[in-house]
């Protein structure tokens, strides 16, 4: 059994590489197969790719929309996170009653019956007034019969004092894997299956060091790969231990060990996939499955070891 619960936590396709390391035709692609084997949750965000490239602000969207409009899709799950005016990887948001109510017009009448989850994306705030005109918006959208959601909040403390009085069920995103994890800095809204874990692969770490390459997306991201490399070794290790149990499929992959931890956690109910390769969604779900029909606790309670050795 996983996590706490008998539901499965789901998967959902992320968009922050698209136009950035992922070409347009490559884009397509990943949504094809995802979508032909069944899957119907997409994230994205108005800033992806947080690419630095102002040309580039809002693609992640469009192309997700085109391939929409082109197959004249009325079922996907988009969650949209909003708030970011660039993508510039600047802080710089709007949070405002009118500009969530504006943004919110814009992304029905763009992805209509598509749109299921408006959320937060980023929140440095520490007022409570400003953040209680958030939760008016979230009021009205609410009512437009979507989910809602919070993603990088730096005070989710204020947001739950305020959640007492307006009893909302938030969608939480969290960066959850095995070198960090935000899931603590939520403890008012755990006992909830409500969080989507990302960067399970740590934003792309490789076990095999040898094959980060200048277009690698820890590379362009703008991590020195050198300063966690005791990882990839350490995380090997963990490989090695947890195939000497040869009664499932071995693992071979970081990815699958980014899988294993969110699946095994309290409270998860979705697993964000981020892979810039056909072949990494592919592997991705057949592990997924792999994962449904066989026990890994045993790696799950090796890499927490490793998560918090103390
Ligand atoms: N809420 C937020 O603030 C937030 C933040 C970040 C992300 N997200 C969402 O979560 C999604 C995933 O996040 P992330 O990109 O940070 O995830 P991640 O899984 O940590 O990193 C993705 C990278 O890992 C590698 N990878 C993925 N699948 C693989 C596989 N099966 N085998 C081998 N390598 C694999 C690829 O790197 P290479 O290209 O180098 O092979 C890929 O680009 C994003 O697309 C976005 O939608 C949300």
């Amino acid at each position: 059994m996983n996590n706490n619960s008998t539901k499965l936590p789901n998967l959902m396709l992320g968009t922050a590489m698209w136009a950035w390391t992922i070409e347009k035709n490559h884009c397509f692609n990943l949504l094809d197969h995802f979508y032909e084997q069944g899957y119907r949750q997409v994230d994205c965000a108005t800033n992806y790719p947080i690419d630095k490239n102002p040309q580039h602000f809002r693609m992640a969207e469009s192309l997700l929309l085109e391939w929409i409009q082109t197959h004249q899709i009325k079922d996907l799950k988009v969650n949209m996170k909003i708030g970011s005016l660039n993508n510039l990887k600047t802080p710089d948001h709007n949070l405002s009653k009118s500009f969530l109510i504006m943004n919110l017009q814009d992304y029905l009448n763009k992805f209509q019956e598509n749109l299921d989850c408006f959320m937060v994306h980023w929140d440095n705030r520490k007022q409570d007034a400003q953040i209680r005109e958030t939760f008016e918006a979230f009021q009205i959208i609410k009512e437009q019969h979507l989910a809602i959601g919070l993603s990088g909040i730096k005070s989710p403390e204020i947001y739950s004092t305020i959640n007492q009085e307006f009893k909302f069920d938030f969608n939480i995103q969290i960066k959850h894997n095995i070198i960090k994890s935000d899931f603590h800095r939520y403890p008012d809204f755990h006992g909830r299956r409500c969080f989507y874990t990302y960067g399970i692969n740590a934003g792309g770490v490789k076990l095999n060091t040898d094959t980060y390459h200048d277009q690698s997306s820890l590379v362009v991201r703008g991590v020195k790969t050198e300063t966690i490399k005791h990882w990839s070794q350490e995380l090997s290790l963990a490989l090695k231990r947890a195939n000497e149990n040869n009664s499932r499929p071995p693992l071979i992959t970081m990815n699958q060990l980014g899988m294993i931890f969110s699946y095994y956690s309290p409270d998860i109910n979705g697993i964000l996939l981020g892979p810039s390769k056909l072949d990494q969604l592919k592997e991705s779900i057949d592990f997924y499955n792999i994962l449904n029909e066989n026990d890994y606790l045993d790696v799950f309670n090796d890499l927490e070891r490793l998560s918090n050795p103390n």
